[in-house]
Parts: C-alpha cells; sequence; structure tokens
C-alpha cells in the first residue's frame, strides 16, 4: 500500500534520493561503500564541496561573503553555537515557540538576553508583530518557521543588526531574499536529509568579534578554515543532502518548488477552513505552508478518525503534545497527491458524521 508520510522529521525524502542513497551504501566508489571509504578521500571530498556549493547556489548566496557548512550536533547545537560565535554584549530574541525558547534558553548561558516579542500567552499560535530590534544589541535571533505550533514568519523585520535565523524546518521551501540574514541554520532531517547534519550559512564578517575563547568543535571559523571537514563529517547525511539538493535543482530550485508547495497548503488549509469538523490552530493570517495543525470540534470523532487516516495509508499526522490534535507536515517531498487522500478522508468523515 502507498505511504503518505506527514511526519513533521524525520520526514518524507524523495524516492529517488533513497534510491540513490541506498545504492550508494552497497556501492559508492568501485566496489567501496560510501560509507567504508575515508572522508578525506576524493570521491568525498567531491560530495562535501558539491553539498556545500548547491546550498549556496539554491540560496542564491553564492560569491556574496557566505560560507555553508555542514556541522552535527543538530539545530539544538546551533542554539549555543550562535550565542557563543556572536554574543558580546547582548542579543535580541524573537520567541515564537517551543524552539525558539530553548534557543534563548542556550543564549542566556552566556548573557543577557532581550525578547524583543513574544507569542507565549497565546499558546505561540500567531507571529507577533510591531516589535523593535534594537541598534545596540550584537544580533536579532528568529525562527521561520514554528514546526510544533504551525506558524510561519511571513514577513521579516529589516533588522538593523546581523539577523540570525532557524529555518530547520522551512529552508529550500519558498523564496526568501536570504541575503538579509548573516546567519541561517537547518538541521537536515526535514527538507534535506536524515538526521545527523545541520546546514549552517554563515557571512564570514560577523564572525571573530567575540573576546571570549570558543572550543574548536563549537567556533565557526574553524569549520569554515577546514572546508567543514574539521573532523570526520556524518558522511551518509551529507551524501544524501547533496543529493536532495541536486534533486531540488534539476526540479527547478526553490521557486518552483514553492508553487508546489502553495498548492498543497492551499488544499490543506481550505478543508480545514470549510470542513465544520476541524478547526485550524494558527492565525490564519501566519499559518505555515510547511506544518498545517488542527484538531477536531468534537473530540467523540477522533477514534473514527484516527482509523480512517491510518487505513488510507497516512503516516505521522497526530501533532505535537503542546498542541494536540493533528498535524499535516508538508514538506519539499510530500507530493500533491497525498494531501488529496488527507482532504478525501477528512470529507469522507464529514459525510459520515
Ligand atoms: C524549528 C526547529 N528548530 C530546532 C529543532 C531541533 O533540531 P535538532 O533535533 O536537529 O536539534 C527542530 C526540530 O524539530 C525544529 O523544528
Amino acid at each position: 500500500m502507498q505511504k503518505h508520510n506527514f511526519s513533521a522529521g524525520p520526514c518524507v525524502l524523495p524516492q529517488e534520493v533513497l534510491q540513490k542513497a541506498s545504492q550508494a551504501i552497497l556501492d559508492f566508489d568501485n566496489g567501496l561503500s560510501l560509507i567504508e571509504i575515508s572522508h578525506r578521500s576524493k570521491p568525498f571530498v567531491d560530495v562535501m564541496e558539491q553539498a556545500r556549493a548547491l546550498a549556496l547556489e539554491l540560496l542564491g548566496l553564492e560569491g556574496k561573503g557566505y560560507k555553508a557548512l555542514f556541522l552535527q550536533g543538530g539545530a539544538s547545537t546551533q542554539f549555543l553555537m550562535v550565542a557563543q560565535n556572536l554574543l558580546e554584549k547582548r542579543a535580541a530574541y524573537l520567541n515564537t515557540g517551543t524552539w525558539a525558547d530553548k534557543a534563548i534558553k542556550e543564549a542566556k548561558i552566556f548573557d543577557d538576553i532581550l525578547e524583543v516579542a513574544s507569542s507565549k500567552d497565546a499558546n505561540y499560535n500567531y507571529i507577533p508583530k510591531g516589535f523593535e530590534i534594537p541598534e545596540d544589541h550584537d544580533y536579532f535571533h528568529c525562527t521561520s518557521n514554528n514546526t510544533i505550533f504551525g506558524t510561519q514568519i511571513k514577513k521579516f523585520p529589516n533588522s538593523p543588526i546581523p539577523m540570525v535565523c532557524d529555518m530547520s524546518s522551512d529552508i529550500f521551501s519558498r523564496t526568501l531574499d536570504f541575503s538579509k540574514f548573516d546567519l541561517i541554520y537547518a538541521g537536515a532531517q526535514k527538507n534535506m536529509g536524515p538526521a545527523g547534519t545541520t546546514l549552517v550559512v554563515v557571512k564570514e564578517d560577523i564572525l571573530g568579534k567575540v573576546s571570549r575563547k570558543i572550543p574548536s568543535m563549537l567556533d565557526y571559523k574553524v569549520h569554515i578554515d577546514k572546508s567543514s571537514m574539521f573532523n570526520t563529517p556524518p558522511v551518509f547525511a551529507v551524501y544524501t543532502s547533496m543529493l536532495t539538493l541536486q534533486w531540488l535543482k534539476d526540479l527547478g530550485g526553490i521557486a518552483a518548488i514553492e508553487k508546489e508547495n502553495e498548492k498543497k497548503s492551499r488544499l490543506m488549509y481550505s478543508e480545514i477552513d470549510l470542513n465544520p469538523l476541524f478547526k485550524g490552530f494558527a492565525a490564519k493570517e501566519d499559518r505555515s505552508d510547511m506544518n498545517a495543525t488542527f484538531t477536531l470540534v468534537n473530540e467523540d470523532l477522533k477514534e473514527t478518525f484516527d482509523t480512517m487516516w491510518k487505513d488510507a495509508g497516512i503516516n505521522g499526522l497526530n501533532g505535537h503534545r503542546s498542541v494536540g490534535g493533528y498535524r499535516a507536515s508538508m514538506y519539499n517531498a510530500l507530493s500533491l497527491d497525498s494531501v488529496k487522500v488527507l482532504v478525501e478522508v477528512m470529507s469522507e468523515l464529514e459525510s459520515k458524521a
């Protein structure tokens, strides 16, 4: 039976990427597996260089002073690396959800943090607007897409200080002027590949301005100097990410996938809005194109609905415990057909109820 994978991450990846990646496990270079050759061998160095170049190319950041790195420790390690590398006096953070809150907690280890705005008062169901970013802070940090709550920043502020963004759950999904950002990070396990590597895209000229000593593994400059090969990189995660970036480029890049993502989210939200059995969680103007969060109006229908979507081959639809209900994650590799299947199940429930 065909599966429709709505998981929030790790999540659906393109079938052709999975096929190529599994083939490389068996035979990548003259009968040797990708995971048994040296990471210093030319075939793997080429993979790393291609992955780094593709990331910059897709984001439109080639030749603009940025470096792309594939690091380890998940996006969660970036919560502390950002502060350790950039925070000298004080930094400004926008609190839009669990992940932003965790980033703030880690940064507080290094210094005092200003929360410019927060939507915690409404269980993070909206994106605060109209806040000021103070000019005398070291950087401004935001989270472009709030995976758990299903909200997404649609219009980024013009920051007078370097802007850092956690794009873990919507990188490569929509066109943006990425040069507005000075540092972007994203765990691979949504729109790129398996867990195990984190893409960091950093503008070199924002580095080297803090006075503290930074351990080598946590120092962006060290990783830049060593071309993202300071220590043994997670070769499989980097290779698979490279394949996904190549797949995206062949499709026509971010502009092409954005059109598909818009079709999927439009279909999904129109069903949520038109079907009286369901209610959307996030404020309409801030709805995420990646993660649609919704609940049943009448919880008595839960058992029936859960059986119906599982029988339709749908996987990973349960919402996060802090929101409840359901979350349909519609990352780049999820097809419009999968969304159609879910929407059909929802309207079938309506006709049954
Ligand atoms: C927006 C966002 N930031 C950070 C994280 C944490 O990522 P990791 O598990 O790679 O540390 C996640 C995980 O889902 C996320 O969605």
